[in-house]
């Protein structure tokens, strides 16, 4: 490297003077409100386990809030099915406080207290609103920094604000908030305003503690409300302020099946137009499901009604025909999966072609050239390069050389009722059509295996197997069967 003049080099990690050192910032803590049960959504399944775009909503909160702050300084608070939510999101590496009982949003960060007031600022998310981007909790939080307020509400402008708190400004070109008024309080001169709370906050740490026990439960619902703490603080002379987000959008809540579907619509579209920017084509793309984490590369065609699910990679140049359903698979270049096929946790070479209706189950590792065609089932198998497997197939717990066809009807024995075992077929093999393979055998690198045969036993190299009882003939039976019946 270059030593660049007059100044000396920085070591890694040296504190250079006049920046900023992480113990300069204040201390902020993400908390996440994720214990309500979801009572719109009629389910046995906790609301924020409930899936957009392939995740459950908490899963997105979550992702925006470690990129704001550390896994260490995100807590969730939890309390319907705590332990279910709790084991889902385990591995986000965030923290967990339990609230036992769900006595409000208030009540959330009442019992949140001591996980949370030794920071100097709480940053407040919707575990139930999982459109929010790291780029608005930061703006956020950056209007409330510069404004010394100690609580600021992200606001939005809604054409439809039903079922939302309204946001009770000081006046109209004012960043002061005077309250916020739940749907079901709110008079009707109130319920015109359009200008709601979307549930997102950021607290000066010491006076959202310092007052939060000012909360009351009097209201519709008898619960304790933290949007109440815009009145509480106000009335303490703290200072409350809104901040209004621009992409209204954001704030959109998963309270009921209808506001899932739009919301998984609207992710789902964004990430269609996402793969048509960096060069997929795709057909009617409200039709496909595609996964956030699943990556296509450029000139690969997918086709309507296909569905690309988990982390399934594809490669360049592929054709993915309709009404296939794809999940964690990794696919390479210009491979044509043709309509109606259902793959997981396999892996396909270039260049393979696949379907129609094949089924490929997990641990599937399809050679780059090879060809699988229909109703042909596979799982946990190794097939070589330009291998074949056309027609009707089986084929389970097999390692199969290069260039081997397999013909119409070939099954593999995999089981015996108790154990599974491994069929071996080297290089270059032909299987004849209607073969049934009983594993545990080995067939030698270019053997051939004569149509409809049983094989039970090892073949070897070169050889020629035969495994079945020679053909009868009777002549002229039919015919006089025939006569038998006129008569
Ligand atoms: C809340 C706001 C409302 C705002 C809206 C935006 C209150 C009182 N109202 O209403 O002003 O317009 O969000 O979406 O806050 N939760 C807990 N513990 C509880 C209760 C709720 O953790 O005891 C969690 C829920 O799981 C949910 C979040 O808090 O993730 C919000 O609760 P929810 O009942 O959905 O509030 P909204 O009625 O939507
Ligand atoms: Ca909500």
């Amino acid at each position: 490297m270059k030593k660049s003049k007059g100044r000396p080099a920085i070591a890694e990690g040296q504190k250079i003077a006049g920046a900023k050192t992480r113990f300069d910032r204040p201390r902020v803590a993400v908390a996440i409100m994720a214990a309500g049960k979801g009572t719109r959504l009629k389910s046995q399944i906790p609301k924020v386990l409930h899936e957009v775009a392939g995740k459950p909503l908490l899963e997105h909160v979550i992702r925006a809030a470690v990129r704001i702050a550390a896994p260490t300084d995100v807590y969730a608070i939890i309390g319907y099915e705590a332990e279910r939510v709790r084991q889902a999101m385990q591995p986000t590496g965030i923290n967990f406080v339990l609230q036992a009982d769900q006595r409000g949003t208030g009540h959330a960060l009442m019992v949140a207290r001591d996980a949370l007031s030794g920071y100097d600022h709480v940053i407040v998310l919707s575990g139930d609103a999982p459109l929010i981007t790291p780029e608005t909790i930061s703006s956020l939080l950056d209007f409330h920094l510069d404004q010394h307020a100690s609580m600021t509400l992200l606001s939005a402008d809604l054409a439809n604000p039903t079922g939302y708190g309204r946001v009770l400004r000081k006046g109209a070109s004012s960043a002061e908030v005077q309250a916020i008024v739940e749907e079901k309080s709110a008079s009707l001169a109130q319920k015109k305003i359009h200008e709601i709370n979307s549930g997102f906050y950021c607290f000066l740490g010491k006076d959202l503690y310092g007052n939060i026990d000012g909360l009351s439960t009097d209201n519709p619902h008898s619960e304790y409300y933290l949007t109440d703490m815009a009145g509480v603080l106000r009335r303490a002379r703290k200072r409350v302020v809104a901040w209004k987000t621009s992409n209204p959008g954001e704030v959109l809540g998963g309270n009921t099946r209808a506001e899932l579907a739009d919301i998984d619509h609207f992710l789902r579209m964004a990430k269609a137009r996402q793969l048509m920017t960096d060069g997929v084509t795709i057909y009617y793309p409200a039709t496909c499901v595609i996964d956030a984490d699943v990556s296509v590369a450029p000139d690969s065609v997918v086709e309507p009604y296909v569905q690309l699910l988990g982390t399934t990679r594809i490669g360049a140049g592929c054709r993915v025909r309709s009404y296939s359903v794809i999940r964690d698979c990794e696919i390479g270049d210009n491979v044509i999966i043709r309509p109606g096929c259902v793959m997981s946790e396999s892996r396909i070479g270039a260049r393979a072609e696949i379907g129609p209706y094949t089924h490929l189950r997990p641990g599937s590792d399809i050679g780059e050239g090879a060809h699988l065609g229909n109703f042909v089932e596979t799982k946990k198998i190794k097939l070589g390069k330009g291998s074949k497997a056309n027609h009707l197939t089986y084929l389970g717990d097999a390692e199969i050389g290069a260039g081997v066809n397999v013909g119409a009807g070939t099954i593999t024995c995999n089981y015996d009722g108790a154990h599974k075992h491994k069929t071996v077929i080297e290089d270059e093999v032909f299987v004849g059509s209607d073969t049934t393979l009983v594993a545990p055998v080995h067939v030698g690198k270019g053997a051939y295996i004569a149509a409809a045969s049983c094989i039970t036993d090892d073949v070897p190299r070169d050889a020629l197997a035969l495994g079945r009882a020679r053909q009868v003939l009777k002549e002229g039976w039919a015919a006089q069967k025939r006569a038998e019946k006129k008569s």
